[in-house]
Parts: C-alpha cells; structure tokens; sequence
C-alpha cells in the first residue's frame, strides 16, 4: 500500500504480515493492532504523548535488571498480571483459585520440618501466627509429600531481597505436607507494603491516581508431580487494602481469618487455611468425556 492514510493503516500493518508465521502470532498480532489502532483513534492521541509513552518505556527498560521487571509491576497495575492467570488457571475442579506470583519469588527456599518458624530476623512490633492447614484433592483425599513454598514481606514491610538488613531468605521456608495432607509453618502477621513505586511503575501509578499499597498476604507455591502447580495468596481479613489492591490480586476465597492464639500458645494468632490441589489426570479425564 503505497498511500497510507488515517483509514487504512490498520489494514496495511495487518497485511504486512504475509510471511509463514505460525497461526498464533496472526492472532495475537492482529488483534493487538486492531486495538492499538483504535485505541489512539479513540484518545486522539498527540504525537507529544506518543513520545512521552515511548520515553517512559525507555525509563522502564533503564531500571530493569536481573533483579527487577519494571514491565511486570506496570501490567501488573493495570491488571495485566491478574488478567493472565484468571484467563490460563481457571479452576475446573473446584481447586483453590490461584492468583499473581508477583515479582518477589526466590527458588530453592530454606527446607524446614512442618511446624518450623520462617522468622530469622526479630522486629519490634511484629506479631507472630502460626499457619496450618490440609491439602486435599479434588475429591477431598489429603496429599502427602506436597511441597509447600510460602514467603511473606517482613514488618517493615520490605521482601527480604529489598532489605540489606534482613538475613538472607528471611521469611520464607519450603514445607511438605506429611501423611494426612498436613502442612504447618510460624510466620508473622502478614503487613500491608508498597510495591516498588520509584521507577516507571510508580509513574504510571501517579498518571492513574491510584496508591501503591497491597493488603498484608503470604505467598503460597504448591507443587508436587501430576498435580496442577498452585500459586496463590492468603490475605489477612483484618488487613487494610483489601478492596482497593494496587495490583487487584484480591478473591474472597483467599481471605483467611487469624483468630488470638489460645493461652500458652508460642504465637499471638493462628491461621488455617485449607487447600485443593488438582491432578493431572483429572483434567484428561475431563477432556476424554468432552
Ligand atoms: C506481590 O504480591 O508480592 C506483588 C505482586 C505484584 C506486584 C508486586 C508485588
Ligand atoms: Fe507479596
């Protein structure tokens, strides 16, 4: 197309195409011009803010490194993150519902023995819980030797990994579950934190009017062969933020209740949380009856 014009140039950048690309990058593709397009049609975009956007993004890219995304925190303001799991992990047998891994997962954990304290590092107004609960399967039986990742933001609110003052892997143990699906671990009353908000991320968060702020929660990795890997979030009911999540990783049934520990107890509160895993061969089975 030799004359490009406000009308077709939807048209050409999708005709450009013609090479063998595999279906998918057409669809994906296509789609996405198609809303761009009409997205900057929609806004009447100035060519000003079409640089601004390009600079913040050149912003976005200086700040990430190995240890930082900036990209993931900014879809994850806008809901990206959040849109992605609910669209590729949705439940199919009533499994506990997932929610965004978020950018502060570190692998290889320390392995601790089921009722072990996370806690390396005491802060003085932090409050103790211990957590425990069952993993079952989708029929209700227990899982044993499923293996549990949980990490949480200490009480000043920073990640281990955000924090030169707290000992390496600070809050954060790998468990397993033993013969009756049972896991158990003492962490701390988990505090509401900022996500990172000096970079491009923080802009955007500006640009939009909206706070940086997520509600306390604990961080859950559930892994074990032929089972669906679950990553989810239990978030404190008592916890600020709770509807108005920076990052909109909020669903009811991840809302856990930490009630005052019982006289003698070595905690100040306690929390069960019960999970539902899915195996592997549950969704064959379902696709074999479709
Ligand atoms: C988190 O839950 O750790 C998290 C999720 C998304 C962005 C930043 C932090
Ligand atoms: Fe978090």
């Amino acid at each position: 197309m030799r004359n490009i014009t406000l009308e077709n140039i939807t048209e050409a950048v999708v005709a450009s195409m013609d090479g063998a690309i595999p279906e998918r990058n057409r669809e994906i593709m296509v789609a996405a011009l198609k809303h761009i397009h009409a997205f900057m049609k929609e806004v009447n975009l100035t060519y000003d803010e079409w640089l601004e956007a390009m600079e913040w993004m050149r912003r976005a890219g200086d700040i990430s490194d190995d240890a930082r995304n900036e990209f993931i925190l900014i879809s994850d303001i806008i809901g990206v993150e959040v849109l992605a799991d609910m669209l590729d992990k949705k439940p199919t047998h009533n499994e506990t519902i997932s929610t965004v891994l978020g950018p502060f997962y570190r692998d290889n954990p320390p392995v601790l023995p089921n009722g072990s304290s996370i806690i390396q590092k005491d802060f003085d107004k932090q409050e103790t819980v211990r957590v425990s609960g069952r993993i079952c399967d989708t029929d209700g039986n227990p899982v044993a030797g499923v293996t549990v990742d949980v990490w949480e933001d200490a009480p000043n609110g920073l990640y281990e990994q955000q924090d030169p003052d707290q000992p390496d892997y600070n809050l954060r143990g790998r468990l397993m579950t033993d013969q009756d699906g049972r896991y158990e671990f003492v962490g701390i009353r988990p505090v509401p934190y900022p996500i990172p908000y000096d970079g491009a991320a923080g802009e955007l968060l500006k640009y939009m009017g909206h706070h940086p702020w997520r509600p306390g929660h604990i961080h859950f990795m559930i892994m074990k062969d032929g089972f669906k890997t679950l990553i989810s979030q239990i978030y404190d009911s008592e916890t600020e933020y709770l509807d108005n999540d920076s990052v909109f990783a909020v669903k009811e049934d991840l809302i856990g209740t930490l009630q005052p520990a019982p006289d003698g107890a070595d905690t100040d509160y306690v929390m069960t949380f019960d999970f539902v895993i899915r195996s592997d061969a549950k969704l064959v089975q379902m696709a074999a009856a479709e």
